[in-house]
């Protein structure tokens, strides 16, 4: 894959998963600006101090940004062991913002991808109540209307991942005049600070069986962060709107159930 001459915007880019694409896409030759509420600098051309639970530091993000951009990975989130109006701002409210604040600066064929979670496999069972925020544009409006719901920080985190999924299926079809993709991407658990917390908030036994039927191990960031490339890559030009589940093959034993070949250790 080459990205030369590609300008893409990466946010989360200061740990974790966010900074593997930093570095990734600056190795395949592209202009990386990160975006991240903490300060780094660390495989990007150009950062930007930016915190996505405010639109205010959104929008002032923004207009450090030149256009053309070639992509967009909306990559920084929050656990759940945060309050639940945090959560919902930053892994919903501050990347649709992002998003729809950068659209216009979206060159043709561009490619936007946003960072779900396994968490939000079972989106469809609460798809109406998703739609219902998805036609609230206005961020106070949403945000009422979510905290109707009462719902606990653990809870909201899966809610956000599941509006990722519903989010990026709206924005790619009304882009794809233009040629300008939108997918999700939707990791098992990775190595990174934040798989600590899912430990303590998501317990145990989720966790070491998903690493079980992932062959024995959590992922790495780079590999993540290569699948990342590879849906803005010019060359995944026929993916669009859709999720990519990128767990070591773990959820496919889940619906296998009895049918699936054991989980084994992988290289
Ligand atoms: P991480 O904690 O290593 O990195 C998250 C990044 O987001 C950090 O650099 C952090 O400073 C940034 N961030 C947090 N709040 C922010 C805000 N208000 N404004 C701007 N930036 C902010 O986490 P990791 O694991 O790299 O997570 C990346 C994405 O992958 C997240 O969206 C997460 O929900 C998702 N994910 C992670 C999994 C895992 O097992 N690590 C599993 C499934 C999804």
């Amino acid at each position: 894959m080459a990205f030369n001459d590609k300008r893409i915007v990466v946010t989360g880019v200061s740990s974790g998963v966010g900074q593997a694409t930093a570095k990734a896409l600056q190795e395949a030759g592209a202009y990386v600006i990160g975006l991240d509420v903490k300060p780094s600098h660390m495989y990007c051309n150009q950062f930007i101090l930016c915190d996505l639970s405010s639109q205010a530091s959104i929008d002032a993000a923004v207009g450090e940004i030149k256009q053309p951009i070639d992509g967009l990975a909306n990559i920084a989130g929050v656990p759940g062991s945060l309050p639940a109006q945090l959560v919902f701002r930053v892994n919903f409210l501050g990347m649709r913002h992002l998003t729809c604040q950068l659209l216009p600066k979206l060159a043709d064929r561009a490619s936007v991808v946003n960072i779900a979670s396994t968490a939000a496999t079972s989106w469809r069972n609460r798809k109406k109540l998703s739609e219902n925020l998805l036609t609230l544009n206005d961020w106070d409006s949403c945000l009422a209307e979510f905290e109707k719901l009462g719902m606990s920080g653990t809870a909201t985190y899966d809610f956000t991942k599941e509006l990722v999924v519903l989010y990026t299926m709206l924005a790619s079809s009304s882009q794809r005049h233009r040629g300008v993709r939108v997918n999700s991407l939707s990791p098992g658990a990775v190595h990174t600070p934040l798989l600590q917390i899912f430990y303590e908030t998501m317990g145990d036994e989720l966790l070491k069986s998903l690493k079980t039927q992932a062959g024995g191990r959590d992922a790495y960031p780079y590999e993540i962060a290569d699948a990342i490339l590879l849906m803005l890559d010019a060359k995944g030009y026929w993916i669009n709107g859709t999720d990519l589940i990128v767990d070591g093959g773990a959820e496919v034993l889940m619906n296998l159930e009895g049918l699936a070949t054991p989980p084994l250790p992988i290289p």
